[in-house]
């Protein structure tokens, strides 16, 4: 099923042309909140100035560079004489790592170190919710609070740009303006506890394959407008206090090492005040990579003092190779952060708070909106527990845990509720649940292999099927009311450090999904996993379908609230669910992963800019997701007809709620500009909102697009300009299905 619209009932007022609202002089704060989001950042703050410039005057070289390397895994060292204690650290995306060895990869094994797992990005990213993201990083910035961590080393911001890639469930989306507006308010959050951030990775980190060494190309225009957009906004309006360099190249240079990306984009450009940490031995030359902004190596495993930034670093300094004033320069970045978080003079720091019931709330609260439902055609949805006595529960993935696993970052929590236990929590005891596992994980013999080696596309699976576990999936199936099969991936498969070889689902998935169906046509398919699979033949054969995440303590519970129709789902599809892998832009284009070098060919059109552009049909559109109600827009209204390039559209629609029950809807504005002097994406997406509407509930959203957002990056002169002439602002609920078309023209 593609693009179909919510409601095949959809009274939809289509209006071409422009119906005046609200004529008159475009409020300045409107303007200033609707360019720069309602989500602002407190900046570094200068004022302790003075006194770090004595501090780094008492220190000695020895000291300073102490400040600036690993000293432990996830720390610097402290000067203790001088009052400075160590800059601590920890991962990241999921939740606030378990803490590790002082000196090695191994678990600390610390008693209290357990800590909420939260949603990863790509379910993060499926709420369309930037109120969401703000919870989840002062969430998560709490618990780094309560673990004493000064900086998070998150939010995973890149774009995805193939759907193979390895941290895809780490990241948010394919589009830079969903993306911007996730990342902002995490970073606002998540620094509102006295918590640095570490936005990462940048940038131009698009794959793990190949990601120590790869050199990727990207042209200009396509750096400015895809794949920078939110890390430029972290620092413009979230105040990031802190930037992680990533692995690879970027035209020639090692991103850590990279002058015009650290200093002239990052610092000059967008006038960033704070610290940038190095990935975890991303740093290849002391010089190059302090003297172009690097301020902190971090590493694994070898002496601390080996480390570029350590006795090299030291010895540079002594023979003249390296100007002192770099390391001060570095100390300096690094102490107005510690000053402006309270890590030093710490009175009225914010003390945080750990794995609390709060937090397992906000969990569940983002995960209950992530949860994207692609088909209910047969209205096996949700389940009617009238009509039911048993639901036959099948699929590894309905126990397997995924806060640990794999190669990269996860979290030691209390909580984990699997797909199976919030059944269980959920379903009154008078249904009976029959599990059967159905398929097993399974990986080759290679070990090497099974970690993720980056060389070796990913781990490889074991895809036939135990006949014992498909015979009791069957008859699990057959003797229930309804089946619901738990499939997809899991954090062993998708993984930091290698990109998987094929969208294929791994475990001989297909063949028993398609034997269970077989069992029991009341089937509902249920996918766990963080990036798009070939779900082409499931989709067509099967009626009920939903996409869930790896999706944090509280995942089980919010799942089957979904499936029983406690929560209506809401999620949307943060990027394009392809109907096979050639289709996508860097596969189509024979674009990925390169070797030594990786040229971005497929420029503008990443994810659905490709797919709408060239005329492809995915299988899942982005921003695709439906509801157990139906909604109609009515009236897609912009305030004026011409615009200046100050000003700034106000579109308002009004949703109405035709189903039943409570729901939340998400409206999406595209733009296009029809004969560009530039190449230009069919449409791209520049506003967005969500509401909740009770049954008959009618509300107007309203999506401000200043008109600057229009602009296209001219690489003849370097800045972003907006072409005067008609454009088309194209309202939807997802990017394939446009619901109004209003022409509106730039003078
Ligand atoms: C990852 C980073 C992470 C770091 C420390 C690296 O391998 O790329 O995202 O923060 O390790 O764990």
């Amino acid at each position: 099923m593609k693009n179909k619209p919510i409601s095949t009932a959809l009274a939809f007022v289509a209006i071409i042309g422009i119906s005046c609202k609200r004529e008159g002089a475009v409020n300045k704060r409107e303007m200033a909140l609707a360019m720069e989001g309602s989500y602002q950042g407190t900046p570094v703050s200068m004022q302790y100035d003075e006194k770090i410039d004595s501090l780094i005057a008492q220190m000695t070289l020895e000291e300073k560079v102490g400040m600036l390397h690993g000293s432990s895994m996830f720390a610097t060292a402290a000067v203790e004489r001088l009052g400075i204690p160590e800059f601590t650290m920890a991962d990241g995306p999921l939740g606030v790592r378990e803490e590790i060895s002082r000196d090695s990869w191994a678990p600390a094994g610390w008693d209290n170190d357990f800590a909420t797992y939260y949603p990863a990005g790509g379910g993060l990213a499926a709420t369309w919710n930037p109120e969401m993201a703000y919870r989840f990083g002062n969430s998560v910035g709490a618990e780094a609070r309560a673990r004493d961590k000064d900086m998070l080393l998150s939010p995973a911001i890149n774009i995805i740009r193939t759907p193979l890639g390895g941290r895809t469930y780490e990241y948010f989306t394919e589009d830079p303006f969903l993306n911007k507006k996730m990342t902002v308010p995490f970073v606002v959050g998540v620094q509102e506890n006295d918590v640095a951030v570490s936005v990462k990775h940048y940038a131009a980190n698009n794959q793990e394959t190949h990601r120590d060494y790869v050199d990727v190309q990207i042209d200009e225009r396509t750096l400015r407008e895809i794949y920078l957009p939110a890390f430029k906004a972290a620092v413009t309006e979230g105040q990031a206090y802190g930037f992680m360099g990533a692995y690879n190249k970027f035209r020639g240079d090692y991103l850590c090492e990279n002058e015009y990306m650290l200093q002239t984009v990052l610092r000059d450009q967008w006038g960033f005040d704070g610290i940038v940490v190095s990935d975890w031995a991303a740093v290849h030359d002391t010089k190059k990579a302090l003297e172009s902004g690097t301020d902190i190596e971090m590493g694994t495993p070898k002496p601390f003092n080996e480390f570029y930034f350590a006795d090299a670093l030291i010895k540079a300094v002594k023979e003249g190779k390296i100007e002192e004033r770099y390391v001060d320069r570095a100390v300096k970045r690094v102490l107005q952060v510690m000053f402006t978080i309270k890590a030093i003079d710490d009175e009225g720091r914010k003390k945080g708070e750990l794995s609390t019931e709060k937090h397992f709330q906000d969990a569940y609260d983002i995960a209950s909106e992530s949860i994207v439902l692609l088909k209910n055609d047969g209205g096996l949805l949700p389940i009617n527990l009238d009509n039911i006595k048993s639901v036959a529960v099948i699929g590894n993935n309905a126990t397997k845990k995924n806060s640990l696993g794999g190669f990269g970052a996860g979290v030691k929590t209390k909580r984990e509720v699997t797909p199976l236990e919030g059944l269980k929590n959920r379903l009154p005891e008078s249904v009976q649940i029959n599990y059967a596992e159905g398929y097993r994980e399974g990986y080759s013999e290679n070990e090497k292999a099974k970690l993720g080696d980056i060389t070796l596309n990913g781990p490889v699976t074991l895809d036939e099927l135990d006949p014992v576990l498909v015979e009791e999936a069957v008859n699990a199936a057959k003797n229930s009311d309804v089946a619901i099969i738990f499939a997809g991936s899991n954090r062993d498969y998708e993984t930091e450090a290698s990109d998987r070889a094929s969208l294929a689902l791994p475990f001989g998935q297909e063949a028993l999904i398609e034997k269970v169906m077989e069992a029991n046509p009341n089937t509902i398919v249920v996918m766990i996993a963080g990036a798009p699979f070939d779900l082409t033949r499931i989709s067509e054969k099967s009626s009920a379908l939903v996409w869930s995440w790896f999706n944090g303590s509280e995942g089980g519970n919010a799942l089957a609230d979904v499936l029983l129709g406690d929560v209506n789902p809401s999620g949307k599809l943060p990027w394009t669910m392809p109907r096979k892998l050639e289709d996508s832009p860097a596969h189509a284009i024979d674009a990925f992963p390169g070797d030594s070098t990786v040229v971005y060919k497929e420029g503008i059109l990443v994810g659905y800019r490709w797919f709408d552009t060239k005329e492809i049909e995915p299988l899942y559109p982005f921003g695709y997701g439906l509801s157990y109600t139906e909604f109609e827009f009515l009236d897609v209204q912009t305030d004026k007809a011409t615009y200046q390039e100050d000003e700034m559209i106000k579109i308002d629609v009004n949703v109405k709620n035709i189903g039943n029950i409570t729901g939340k809807e998400t409206v999406q504005v595209y733009v296009s500009k029809p004969n560009s002097t530039v190449e230009r994406a069919n449409k791209e997406l520049k506003g967005f909102g969500k509401a909740e509407l009770k049954s008959g509930e009618t509300k107007t959203i309203s999506i401000p697009i200043p008109i600057k957002e229009l602009g296209y990056y001219n690489v003849a002169n370097n800045s972003w300009e907006v072409e005067k002439g008609d454009y088309y602002i194209k309202v939807g609920n997802s990017s394939r299905n446009i619901l109004s078309n209003i022409k509106i023209t730039i003078n």
